[in-house]
């Protein structure tokens, strides 16, 4: 079977594996042949790489016709949002991520905060304007600080948390009059700001159901303690502290079961993993965003769990049976510390040399890559904001992050950087 993964981050090195380690597992009966378009030097290890990227669907389509690709799994947003499952499906391909229509539930902040109003998904308060003078008069008259927050997708850059309304201002102008992101900028959404604890939820979702993984704590900001800008994400852990279960029972009947239900009256059918952003605030679960895909970090610890087969679970949501199938995870915490980049969030740089990676493929830890290439020397250099992953599990949080971080602090590159409080926070 010929599998091909798009993209190229921490979460493709991840369902690489995943289908490896199910791929042993199976024994005789499963040879994969798997390629990562355009992957990464971790990924080459374990798939063949192309040298294609991840938005050039033209020419991912022609290399899944020529080499006759069983099934396709993508990965990031952009891809999803120009229609690849839609072109794949056309020319009779099998392809996991849902559809452009049903993915603009990422790909347009807007639509989604309509969509979420009509199901009555528990949300925060917010205006969409596409003048900025009544952006600008908006903000001032805002009693509290405000999130803006670019329409379009914007690469995880396209939201600014403002302190006050002086900053509010600027991020509108950089937004509306500077175009910082082009199109995506056409609309901007302002929400109320919602003081609270992040959760991460994904699901399996087809026509007929769901199935929820792993509650995940993500945490956004590039500093310990929560400080600095936010980024895509820099370090995970789970059983999130807090998914209680009256958290989950809320996510599951007001936010899950009311997505289900608003496409089912809209006739949208959403096949693929849709990923709850969620803001907890005094016990109760607000959706701060919803994803089209896998997390990234959260996918890393998602799969690391996951006990069952994931080409399983994929052809049972592409047959629109996933409610049918009874999910098996590990109860073990695990946890993922993000190294970045000289520079990141705001402009990483490429190209220092990586040294220090320990070949553990323990089943207790190891490495997963994510912004990493080779250079003509064949040496693993730093090739994007977010370089590398280890993951870790354990019997409980604490001895996660202790094995995690043991590796984590061996690696070495000029202006490596990491949070050394992931999961610290009770
Ligand atoms: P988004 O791209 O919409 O997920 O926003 C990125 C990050 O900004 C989130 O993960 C939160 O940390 C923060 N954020 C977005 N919207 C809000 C909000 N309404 N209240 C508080 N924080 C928010
Ligand atoms: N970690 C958040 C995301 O994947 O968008």
């Amino acid at each position: 079977m010929k599998i091909l993964v798009i993209g190229s981050g921490g979460r493709e090195h991840a369902i690489v594996r995943k289908l490896r380690r199910d791929e042993a597992r199976a024994g005789d009966d499963r040879q994969l042949a798997i390629f990562a378009a355009p992957g990464n030097a971790g990924i080459s290890g374990m798939a063949e790489c192309v040298a294609i990227g991840a938005e050039d669907i033209d020419a991912l389509l022609r290399f899944a016709l020529t080499e006759r690709i069983d099934l396709t799994i993508v990965g990031p947003e952009a891809p999803l949002a120009q229609g690849i499952s839609d072109r794949f499906a056309e020319a009779g391909l099998r392809v996991f991520g849902p559809s452009q229509s049903a993915a603009r539930i990422e790909a347009s902040k807007s639509f989604a905060r309509a969509q979420m109003a009509q199901a009555c998904v528990p949300s925060p308060a917010y205006r969409v304007f596409r003048e900025l003078d009544d952006a600008i008069a908006y903000v001032h008259a805002f009693a509290g600080p405000v999130v803006v927050k670019a329409d379009g997708l914007a690469a995880g850059k396209g939201v600014t948390v403002a302190a006050n309304a002086t900053e509010a201002e600027q991020a509108l102008r950089a937004i509306m009059a500077e175009r910082v992101f082009g199109q995506a900028g056409d609309e901007v959404v302002i929400e109320e700001f919602l003081d609270g604890r992040e959760l991460s939820v994904m699901a399996f979702v087809d026509a007929n159901g769901y199935a929820l993984m792993p509650a995940i704590e993500d945490h956004k900001q590039v500093g310990d303690g929560d400080q600095g800008p936010n980024t895509g994400g820099m370090g995970t852990y789970t059983p999130a502290y807090a998914a209680t279960d009256t958290v989950m029972k809320s996510v599951r009947e007001h936010v899950f079961d009311r997505m289900m239900a608003q496409w089912r009256r809209l006739g949208v059918v959403y096949r693929g993993v849709l990923f709850a952003g969620l803001m907890v605030v005094n016990g109760r679960p607000y959706v701060i965003e919803f994803n089209a895909r896998f997390g990234d970090p959260e996918t890393q610890l998602a799969l690391e769990l996951l006990d069952t087969d994931l080409l399983t679970v994929i052809d049972a949501v592409l047959a629109d049976r996933v409610r049918e199938l009874a999910l098996s995870w590990s109860s073990d915490a695990a946890l993922c510390v993000v190294l970045a980049a000289e520079g990141y969030p705001e402009a990483p740089r490429k190209g220092d040399t990586i040294s220090g990676l320990i070949d553990t493929d323990s089943s207790f830890v190891y490495t997963l890559h994510a912004g990493t290439a080779f250079d003509g020397q064949g040496r693993t250099v730093t090739n994007g904001g977010r370089v590398l992953n280890v993951v870790a599990r354990g019997d409980t949080i604490a001895q996660a992050r202790a094995r995690a971080y043991t590796v984590a602090d061996s690696v070495v590159y000029a202006g490596k950087h990491y949070r050394t409080d992931i999961g610290a926070r009770r």
